[in-house]
C-alpha cells in the first residue's frame, strides 16, 4: 500500500509517500481503508521530531481521518462497510498513523461518520473539535451569555471553537490578523471580529459586548498573545491555552491574574480517555447538526502531494487542510 513515511529524523528529507507492506494486525483494532486525512501542526512537529513524546522513526503521521472498516476488531465493535471516523485520545498510538491507505486503528478510538458528512468532512473535524470543546469547557461550565473569545480564529481549532461557542449560545469574538479573514469569519455567523494588534482592543471588547471583559479565551496561538489573554479577561475568567504558532514562550501579567482572580488550564486533547472524547464527541456532533455548522474546509491535496498540502497548514489557512487518500 501506499503510506506517508517518516524513515529519518529531522524533516522532509526523510519523508515521503512509499511503498509499504499494510500494518500488522493489533489487538483492539479494527482495519480501516482511509479516504481522508485532516493535517494538522502537531503532525508536521512530528514529523521534525519536535512534538514532546512523539515517535521515532519509522513512522507514519497522521492523527485525523475518515474511511471504511475493512475487517472487523475482535470485539465486534465495528464492522466490514462501517464508515467510521478517527477520534484522538490517550490511546491513539502516534507511530500508527493515518497518512495512508489502511491502518489498523483502536475499534474504541473510532466513530461513525456523522449523517450528510462527506468523508473529508470527517477526516477534517475531529481533532480539531475535540480540542475546542475541552478548551471552551476546562476549568469551569460555559454558560449560554458566556463571552468566549478565540484567537487564532481562522485556524483549525479557531474556526472549530468559532461555531462551538455559537451553537453552544454565547457571545463569540474572534481575533484574526488578516482583514480578509475577519470578513470571512463574520460569515460563520459571529457578529465582533478584531485584530489582535488593534490598540484598543480592550475599549473595542467592552463597546462591542457592554461587559469589562471575557469570561473564556480559547488561545490557539501563544507567544505573547497569552499575556494579552489575561489583559481581556473579566474578573473570574479562564483561558484554555491551546496553542503555540507565535511562539513557545510566553509571559503572563501576574497582577490582572491575581486582583480578577482568573485562571489558565493547560489543554491537551491526548490526555482524554476514549470514553470522554467518544461523549464530548457525541456532544459535538449534535451542537454542530442543530445548528447546520459543518467543518470549513480550505483545500484538499491527494496523497501524492502531501508535502505540499503540509507547506499550505504551514503558510496560510481558513479551516482545514485535507488530503484525500482515495
Ligand atoms: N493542546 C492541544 O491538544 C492541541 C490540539 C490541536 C492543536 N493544538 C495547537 O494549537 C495551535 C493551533 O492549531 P490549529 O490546528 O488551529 O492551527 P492552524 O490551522 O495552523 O491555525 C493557526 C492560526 O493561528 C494564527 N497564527 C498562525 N501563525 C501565527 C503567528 N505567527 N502569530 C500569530 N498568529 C498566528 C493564524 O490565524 P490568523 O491568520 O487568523 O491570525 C492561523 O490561522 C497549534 O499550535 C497546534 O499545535 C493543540
Amino acid at each position: 500500500m501506499k503510506a506517508f513515511t517518516v524513515e529519518a529524523p529531522g524533516g522532509w528529507a526523510g519523508a515521503a509517500l512509499r511503498d509499504v507492506p499494510v500494518p500488522e494486525r493489533r489487538p483492539g483494532c479494527a482495519l480501516v481503508e482511509m479516504h481522508a486525512v485532516g493535517l494538522n501542526p502537531a503532525d508536521n512537529d512530528q514529523i521534525f521530531g519536535r512534538y514532546p513524546g512523539g515517535p521515532q522513526p519509522p513512522f507514519i503521521p497522521g492523527r485525523d481521518g475518515a474511511g471504511v472498516v475493512l475487517e472487523a476488531d475482535e470485539g465486534g465493535r465495528w464492522k466490514i462497510g462501517d464508515e467510521v471516523v478517527v477520534l484522538q485520545s490517550s490511546t491513539t498510538d502516534l507511530a500508527h498513523g493515518t497518512l495512508c491507505e489502511q491502518q489498523w486503528l483502536p475499534a474504541e478510538n473510532l466513530a461513525p461518520l456523522p449523517a450528510g458528512w462527506t468523508m473529508a468532512d470527517g477526516a477534517a473535524a475531529p481533532l480539531v473539535y475535540l480540542t475546542a470543546y475541552q478548551a471552551l469547557t476546562i476549568g469551569g461550565t460555559l454558560r449560554p451569555g458566556n463571552v468566549v473569545l478565540v484567537t487564532g480564529a481562522s485556524g483549525g481549532v479557531g474556526v472549530a471553537a468559532v461555531q462551538l461557542g455559537l451553537a453552544l449560545g454565547t457571545t463569540v469574538i474572534a481575533l484574526s490578523r488578516s482583514a480578509e479573514k475577519r470578513e470571512r469569519l463574520l460569515g460563520l455567523g459571529l457578529q465582533h471580529v478584531f485584530a489582535p494588534d488593534d490598540p484598543d482592543l480592550k475599549g473595542a471588547i467592552r463597546k462591542a459586548t457592554g461587559r469589562r471583559g471575557v469570561d473564556v479565551v480559547v488561545e490557539t496561538v501563544g507567544g505573547p498573545s497569552l499575556g494579552q489573554a489575561v489583559h481581556l479577561l473579566d474578573v473570574g475568567g479562564r483561558v484554555g491555552v491551546v496553542g503555540v504558532r507565535a511562539g513557545i514562550e510566553g509571559s503572563v501579567p501576574i497582577v490582572p491574574l491575581m486582583f480578577k482572580r482568573c485562571s489558565l488550564h493547560g489543554v491537551l486533547l491526548t490526555t482524554e480517555s476514549p470514553e470522554s472524547a467518544q461523549q464530548a464527541w457525541r456532544t459535538i456532533v449534535e451542537l454542530l447538526q442543530a445548528h447546520h455548522a459543518e467543518p470549513i474546509i480550505a483545500k484538499r491535496f491527494p496523497l501524492t502531494e502531501t508535502a505540499a498540502a503540509f507547506q499550505q497548514l504551514a503558510s496560510d489557512v481558513f479551516g482545514k487542510i485535507v488530503v484525500d487518500v482515495r
